[in-house]
């Protein structure tokens, strides 16, 4: 393996422009170089490389990265071949490592932790049958509960004494380190004194996926003290709580046959489901669904039944954590057991059978589940409502595939009245939201993180947009219509034709922009072009002043200039698009958003009055125009704060 230390050297060594120029001939542009882009077919530059952000852009086809990204696509080189490859140009030596020696004692400690509750277990399982009091309280304990012999020795039950020390003592007699003991978190050290850790309970033992003991639970069966129901082992190097699902390794075989993995609570609800034949199950323990536990199960099938409590509590405990399983694109159910049943009494009181039908009959969708109940909780609260469409929309944008998307949302919007169109780009803009978000998080960061990490293809987004820019916002319109105005934009439609008939009864703030933005309307309708020149040279010198201004930087535009400057003029003709519909964006992004505070206002105003009607017409009203506003966002590259 390549060392941590050589990559980052070779990251701070690598200049992208220096790496890029091996192989396509780049031209200095500014700050930028620009050249042909070598992955597409292009005959006028587009491809941009930025030396300063350390990265590769094409305008033309959309490639982007950085300097190992460049050598991968370009030269087919794996990650490891092109950190050598650039070690190589750069004349940095290339550390290789072999495990290390704290990779070695890792390994080490792993493997002896695990032994040891290999150990412990099967000191568990002895005092469990062997023992009178093992027999008399612990076996007799899972007899009741109706485990049979077999399933309580697949599943490796146990039991420990009341015994102050006695498995410490036996352990460390057989030579197990003290130490390692105490990590396992078997043995408890206080104030010199060792003892057991687990005492007069019956033991669950937990296995990673290949079946090896990681850790143990232990249950209480004294009904009098106010000790945890449940003690368990603590987290070690080979037991972490978030990445396992108690029974996977006895479930996965189940699961990929069945094609669904049934979730539970409790340990005890995986062995009686067990007991009755049904081995696709795996329980939480108690806690909600961590992204490593659905990555588990989604190794086995896509599709997960959660089964749990009827009452209010179980359907909480069930709607948590959701979230992140829609996320990793998995189909989730929800059954809710009858009131004061759990998946174990359930399936011991009905058998197998009849538990499945009810499963079967009962198995709703979740994100539907979800909807109907907040649908039920808000119908007359138009406030509740707003929130619960939020909610829904969140939801439903969590799921990766579209069509899936789609058809929720047809359901939803059944479900609570709402025009299907509004939530499909309510959903629409919570997604460009994400990934918005993820790419402030930034593409540097990203990379650095992860240098293999693949570049946003969207630009990241600017800073706020603010009420200060409204100035520049009005230059750049009539910027546009001075300098492109008889470019084409559309089908036979001129930059100027567009920019008129979208300002149509829009008035500029600014006097003198206000006034060329309607002389230029007046002449277009006689069908006259009006140019730049005609304002640079106008009568009033007011407004070939404002010209001036508004039109001395950047470009001047004379066909002669043009013709001597070629790139600039291929550039201008690939970006003129962009100009214009940036200035028009922005310009309606300020239209939009006084329309926003307006309607918020009333909003405001038809609540107090509890004008229903009003409110919910503004509701509606309101989410329009945010909509709007987003995508105007998005266009401009503008993160608006809510
Ligand atoms: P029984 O009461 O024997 O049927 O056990 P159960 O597994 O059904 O327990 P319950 O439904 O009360 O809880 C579900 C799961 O939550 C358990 O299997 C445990 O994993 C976990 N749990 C419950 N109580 C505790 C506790 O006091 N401490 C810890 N750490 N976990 C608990
Ligand atoms: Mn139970």
């Amino acid at each position: 393996m390549i060392s941590r230390r050589t990559i980052d050297r070779v990251f701070d060594l690598a200049q992208v422009d220096e790496v890029v120029g091996e192989f396509v001939n780049l031209k200095k542009r500014g700050a930028n170089l620009l050249g042909l882009c070598p992955f597409h077919d292009e005959k006028t530059p587009s491809f941009t490389v930025s030396p300063s952000k350390g990265i590769y852009k094409c305008f033309g086809c959309g490639a982007a990265g950085n300097s190992i990204t460049f050598l991968k696509e370009h030269e087919n080189l794996t990650f490891p071949e092109s950190v050598k490859w650039l070690a190589k140009k750069y004349q940095i030596e290339i550390e290789e490592t072999e495990q290390t020696d704290e990779d070695k004692e890792q390994d080490k400690l792993r493997e002896s932790l695990i032994i040891l509750n290999e150990f412990a277990r099967d000191y568990f399982v002895k005092q469990l049958y062997e023992t009178e009091t093992g027999q008399a309280i612990g076996l007799s304990y899972f007899k009741e509960r109706g485990f049979t012999d077999e399933v309580i020795k697949k599943f490796q039950l146990g039991f420990t004494q009341e015994s102050y020390d006695g498995f410490t003592k036996h352990a460390l007699e057989s030579k197990f380190n003290l130490k390692v003991l105490e990590q396992a978190g078997l043995t408890k050290v206080k104030e010199g004194k060792r003892f057991d850790f687990f005492r007069g309970r019956v033991q669950f033992t937990i296995h990673n996926l290949s079946g090896r003991p990681v850790a143990f639970a232990g249950r209480i069966l004294k009904t009098d003290v106010k000790a945890p129901k449940y003690v368990n082992s603590p987290e070690t190097e080979v037991y972490n709580k978030s990445r396992i699902l108690y029974g996977t390794c006895f479930a996965k075989t189940a699961i990929r046959k069945e094609d669904v993995c049934f979730l539970v609570e409790g340990y005890t609800d995986v062995i009686s489901m067990h007991q009755a034949g049904i081995e696709n199950v795996v329980a939480s323990s108690g806690t909600s669904l961590t992204v490593d536990q659905v990555r588990l199960i989604k190794r086995f099938t896509d599709n997960i039944t959660i089964l749990y409590d009827g009452d209010a509590a179980g359907i909480k405990a069930a709607t948590r954590g959701l979230e992140i399983v829609l996320e990793q694109g998995l189909n989730v159910k929800i059954v809710l057991l009858p009131e004061g049943e759990d998946p174990d009494s359930f399936v011991r009181s009905m058998g197998a059978t009849k538990f499945l039908e009810f499963v079967n009959e009962n198995a709703q969708d979740f994100i539907l589940f979800k909807a109907s109940g907040l649908a039920e909780g808000a119908k007359n609260d138009p406030v509740k409502k707003s929130a619960l469409i939020t909610e829904m929309v969140e939801t439903i944008a969590l799921i990766r595939d579209r069509i899936k998307r789609q058809i929720y949302i047809r359901e939803c919007s059944e479900l609570v009245h709402m025009p299907e169109d509004l939530l499909v780009k309510e959903v629409n803009r919570v997604i460009r939201q994400k990934i918005v978000r993820k790419e402030k998080l930034g593409a540097a960061e990203a990379l650095r993180a992860d240098p293999t990490a693949e570049l946003p293809a969207r630009k990241i987004p600017k800073p706020e947009f603010t009420e200060e820019d409204e100035e520049q916002i009005e230059h750049g319109i009539v910027r546009l219509l001075l300098e492109l105005g008889n470019w084409d934009i559309e089908e036979e439609r001129t930059v100027a034709q567009v920019i008129i008939s979208e300002m149509e009864s829009v008035r500029l703030e600014n006097d003198l922009l206000n006034k060329i933005m309607l002389e230029v309307a007046e002449n277009l309708e006689n069908g006259v072009e009006l140019t730049a020149k005609h304002f640079l040279n106008h009568t009033d010198q007011r407004i070939s002043g404002k010209a001036i201004e508004i039109l001395h930087p950047p470009y001047e535009l004379s066909e002669n200039w043009f013709a001597k400057h070629q790139i600039v003029i291929t550039e201008r003709k690939h970006t003129y698009k962009k100009d214009f519909i940036q200035s028009l964006c922005r310009f309606k992004l300020r239209k939009v958003q006084r329309m926003l505070e307006e309607v918020q206002e009333q909003l405001k105003k038809s609540h107090e009055n509890q004008d229903e009607a009003s409110v919910n017409q503004l509701l509606q009203e309101f989410q329009q125009k945010r909509l709007m506003r987003d995508e105007l966002c998005k266009i401009v590259g503008t993160v608006v704060i809510r």
